[in-house]
């Protein structure tokens, strides 16, 4: 069987600390953002944590990380994708010092990684400011947020840069625009927010993300840094010109993060956008400079497509990935109505790459889904062939982009392991190959168990791909 990836190709799966660890005041840590939304993006947040937050406990990886990484290494996984909770290394965020008891968590979780053969692949935010930042400098729309997310990217370069060679600075970076507190940290409610309070903000995460990119360098300069979007393509829904350029302006909205994190300034569109809002950024020549500072590669999840469409009749945005759209009338949809659409990942790949001419990692994909454990051979297990489907669906996507001449790094699947959803929290939409008993109403033994898809997925891996 020939194989069209890369020798090398980094295979694996990917978390984010305030889904999997709970232990969410544990070894000094305090809350984040996270800890105070029990109904994810469905909800305002809480004032303090409630008991009814799944994230509050999560999986128990904080205590499970060995028995679960053992679980990825059966699987062939060459790379685990996770975040660094910040609030556990500085627990308010404005600290002076690091926490040492954070940092010594992260050695243990990273050495074990590397133990079974896996490449760690660190997100230094994925959606949990810490909760003091939020509250009290309303996130990311206050500069100072710029210094202390420096001094906590330089504290995890300078202590893990030996042992992790991949980094990203933000988790889809491109939501804040839609999300400004699971994005941002921004406390003042959405409909509140002014537009300027808001792109200030993103101006403020776009300079501090290449500042950590521009530490990462000096500390050692073979260490890798990505910035990381949502992907999701935009098709007019017709061919009229007008829906073209309005699929265009919201593909724009995502393709801005990635062209300053590649190109090092703003793109002219985005000029005129802020113009046309009446927004004034306040940009030092400092952070102008700050700007130039480069990523080495492009990462972006991958879930779903939508269409645009200039009639204001049919602006009815469906579900979907934190922004929705308008449904394509040619796809079908997820239990939570996220469009699947394998060939637009394949258009995605070969966009990305015509674009910047970086290398290129899929760092999220999956499909959520409500599975039903049942017994099989005397074990537990799930018959999940619809994850399987959407799996190979999308690594064939994949692959004709790598014949297309795309760069491709590697593939880490979005929850291997059944995780508490981002945007709804709840642990019913379940993506993982490994089934976590845990339910919505918080109950379950915790276990874990093989679904149908741990096999599947450790196979193509064991023939790096040629089994699609
Ligand atoms: C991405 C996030 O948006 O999608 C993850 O980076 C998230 O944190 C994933 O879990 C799937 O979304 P959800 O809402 O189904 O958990």
């Amino acid at each position: 069987m020939t194989t069209t990836f890369a020798e090398g190709f980094l295979w694996g799966g990917a978390t984010a600390a305030n889904q999997i660890e709970g232990s969410y005041l544990t070894d000094g840590k305090l809350p984040s953002i996270q800890d105070v939304m029990p109904q994810g993006i469905k909800a305002p947040p809480t004032d303090e944590p409630t008991p009814d937050n799944l994230k509050l406990d999560g999986i128990d990886f904080y205590h499970r990380y060995e028995s679960d990484l053992d679980l990825f290494a059966e699987m062939g996984f060459s790379v685990f994708r996770f975040s660094i909770a910040w609030s556990r290394i500085f627990p308010n965020g404005d600290e002076e010092t690091p926490n040492e008891a954070g940092l010594a968590f992260y050695d243990r979780l990273i050495d074990a990684t590397l133990a079974r053969g896996m490449q760690p692949l660190v997100t230094l935010s994925h959606y949990e400011t810490p909760l003091h930042l939020a509250k009290t400098y309303d996130g990311w729309v206050d500069r100072r947020m710029i210094g202390f997310y420096e001094r906590y990217a330089r504290t995890c370069f300078e202590r893990f840069g030996d042992r992790v060679r991949y980094w990203l600075t933000f988790n889809e970076i491109n939501s804040v625009l839609h999300e400004p507190l699971l994005s941002g940290g921004i406390w003042t409610p959405k409909d509140q927010l002014s537009k300027r309070d808001l792109y200030q903000a993103i101006h403020h995460e776009l300079v501090a993300s290449a500042s950590a990119t521009r530490i990462a360098h000096e500390i050692d300069p073979g260490l890798k840094v990505g910035c990381m979007i949502i992907a999701m393509p935009t098709y007019p829904l017709t061919p009229d010109p007008a829906d073209v350029w309005e699929a265009k302006c919201i593909e724009r909205e995502n393709y801005a993060f990635a062209d300053v994190h590649c190109r090092g300034v703003y793109p002219g569109y985005l000029q005129r956008t802020l113009r046309d809002l009446g927004v004034e950024l306040d940009i030092t020549e400092e952070d102008r400079e700050t700007l130039k500072h480069t990523v080495d590669f492009v990462s972006f999840s991958y879930y779903m497509s939508i269409c645009a469409s200039a009639d204001p009749d049919r602006q009815i945005k469906g579900e979907g990935n934190l922004m929705g759209g308008i449904a394509n009338p040619t796809l079908k949809s997820s239990e939570w109505g996220w469009q699947i659409d394998p060939a637009g990942l394949r258009t995605v790949l070969n966009d990305y790459w015509d674009r910047w001419n970086k290398p290129l990692f899929i760092v999220e994909n999956g499909l959520g889904a409500k599975d039903q454990l049942v017994e099989v051979d005397g074990e537990l297990t799930v018959v999940d062939d619809y994850r399987i489907d959407y799996l190979q669906a999308h690594l064939r996507a994949a692959r004709d982009a790598v014949e297309d001449g795309v760069e491709l790094w590697g593939y880490t699947w979005w929850g291997p392991i059944d995780v508490v959803s981002a945007s709804t929290a709840q642990m019913s939409k379940r993506y993982g190959f490994i089934y976590v008993d845990r339910n919505d109403d918080g109950s379950g033994t915790l276990e874990r168990h093989r679904k149908k898809s741990f096999a599947a997925y450790r196979d193509i891996i064991a023939s790096n791909g040629a089994s699609l």
